[in-house]
């Protein structure tokens, strides 16, 4: 387990101040006992830490935000991951913005060159340096992992080898796809369930047909990318980018087990919780719910 945050420039250590940061908070909130508790040998690596680049000299690459930053810190994690899952270990990632997992599917598919990649989210986060508006990172790490930015000829993220193909990803969950992002799913025949396949066949339908999809012989092992904003707002509602419509608490849960289930699991991201947004009471929700999806991706049983 270890935990990071690109987003905020804040780089902070467990033991410092660090309250206001997400990955700390599930952390604080019991996750590694947790864990612990249901037999798993915890190596927590800590919150990483990363020299600040001031934002003076970290100008946008284009229309990029802290490009250097976020590529030094997804840089770093990807060798993290990379090194724990060569191991044999199973590397958890509590972020912190979704651009992490650049970081994190480079070092699975480093490790597990035929793994595949389960995105559960309300967002594709495969904007190109070209189709971006925000130029927010965190809505890029796809094109990046698959190379549509011309092979990342971007210096700054040559790093990150286009390992991941259109057919080795599957979406669970999106509602908020701007315009660019959809042409780039039809034209690469990337496959998606939004929350409309979720309400017309049911959450279990769509969880074999995207493990049928990118895992048909259930052999490959997988990568589970979840961003708790593919939750319902109601349920996960400290996160930066939060969009109604989302997934219900079981139906999050549901997506962990069965994955879990499979027996395929070699890498887990928990990303996006961002308690600074929020009240108090919807932060302790937020990061209760986080916890538990953990735990459920990592074989918690109802019964
Ligand atoms: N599509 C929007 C963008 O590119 C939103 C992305 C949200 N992603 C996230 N990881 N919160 O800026
Ligand atoms: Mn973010
Ligand atoms: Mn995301
Ligand atoms: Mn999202």
């Amino acid at each position: 387990v270890h935990s990071g945050d690109s987003n905020t420039k804040n780089a902070l250590s467990v033991d410092k101040v660090g309250v206001d940061e997400g990955p700390i908070h599930l952390v604080e909130a019991g996750l590694i006992d947790q864990l612990t508790g249901m037999d798993w040998k915890v190596n927590f690596d800590g919150h990483h830490q990363f020299e600040e680049i001031t934002a003076e000299d970290d100008p946008p690459i284009g229309k990029l935000k802290n490009p250097r930053f976020v590529s030094r810190v997804c840089e770093s994690v990807a060798k993290v991951v990379e090194g724990h899952a060569k191991k044999g270990e199973l590397p958890v990632t509590l972020g912190g913005d979704h651009s992490l997992a650049m970081g994190t599917i480079s070092g699975t598919l480093a490790a597990y060159p035929d793994a595949c990649v389960i995105w559960i989210d309300a967002h594709a986060d495969i904007n190109t340096a070209e189709t971006t508006d925000s130029g927010n990172i965190h809505g890029m790490p796809v094109s990046f992992l698959m190379g549509l930015n011309g092979n990342n000829n971007i210096p700054e993220f040559s790093w990150v080898k286009p390992a991941l193909k259109s057919n080795r990803i599957v979406y669970i969950g999106l509602r908020d796809v701007d315009a660019g992002e959809k042409r780039i799913l039809k034209e690469n025949g990337i496959r998606a369930f939004s929350m409309h396949e979720v309400d017309k066949y049911g959450i279990g339908k769509v969880v074999e047909s995207a493990l049928d999809h990118v895992n048909p012989n259930r052999d490959r092992p997988i990568h589970l990318s979840f961003d708790v904003d593919a939750l319902d707002p109601s349920v996960a509602p400290s996160t930066g980018t939060p969009v109604r419509g989302g997934l219900t608490f079981r139906e999050g849960h549901y997506i962990c087990e069965a994955i879990w289930e499979t027996g395929c699991l070699v890498a887990l991201d928990l990303m996006e919780v961002n308690p600074s947004l929020a009240d108090a009471a919807s932060v302790q929700q937020t990061v209760a719910v986080g916890c538990s999806l953990v735990r459920a991706a990592l074989g918690e049983t109802l019964l």
